[in-house]
């Protein structure tokens, strides 16, 4: 999926800045210029063309780059989830990748490319009606993140729900709501 191999990165874990799991990538030198490089994502359909620094991390280009807010940064350290987008159909945390490992072919989507606010997709209805939100800061991820759970075979139980959310964090711990939606949303979205 991500093209973090055609990139050559070396990818290491720093131990000194946190320790379980910060993401640290060396950059290609033909990617690296005093002005950055020009970088092309495609996000809910969209292209997307800017010039940033080749260390520009994949959050900060969707929000900051392709004016898409709904994505949220939460611990920068790829553990709390809110940064949580689809790549290729496969959920990824966008606070632990560089824009530059990701290729215009491989397509990201964010909340705002899930559906219309004249038509919600099937799981953000069950997050609606299972009341699975408090303050929301980790709504998006959350809804993302369960959304890939369908392509995964998640089975639409409590249990599994749990153990496939584990690296999604609720700080207003409204956990008993969000698994209940997501039992429900796969469910429905299987009967489609
Ligand atoms: S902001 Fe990306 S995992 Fe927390
Ligand atoms: S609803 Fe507040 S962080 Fe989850």
């Amino acid at each position: 999926m991500l093209a973090i191999a055609s990139y050559c990165c070396a990818l290491r874990l720093d131990s000194t800045k946190n320790p379980s799991f910060l993401l640290v990538a060396s950059i290609p030198q033909h990617y690296t210029s005093a002005s950055g490089m020009q970088h092309e994502l495609t996000i809910n359909g969209e292209t997307f063309h800017f010039e940033a620094s080749a260390t520009l991390l994949l959050i900060d280009a969707i929000r900051n780059h392709c004016a898409l807010k709904g994505t949220n940064q939460g611990c920068d350290t790829a553990q709390c989830g809110a940064c949580t987008v689809l790549i290729d159909g496969k959920a990824a945390k966008s606070c632990n990748l560089l824009a530059a490992q990701v290729s215009p072919a491989e397509p990201i989507m964010t909340i705002e490319g899930l559906a219309s606010p004249a038509s919600l997709h099937p799981m953000q209805i069950c997050f609606s009606q299972h009341h699975a939100l408090q303050c929301g800061y980790c709504t998006p991820g959350m809804i993302m993140r369960a959304v890939a759970m369908a392509d995964e075979g998640v089975a639409a139980t409590p249990d599994a729900v749990r153990h496939a959310l584990a690296g999604n964090l609720c700080r207003c711990t409204g956990y008993e709501g969000i698994v209940n939606a997501i039992v429900d949303g796969l469910q429905q979205m299987r009967r489609r």
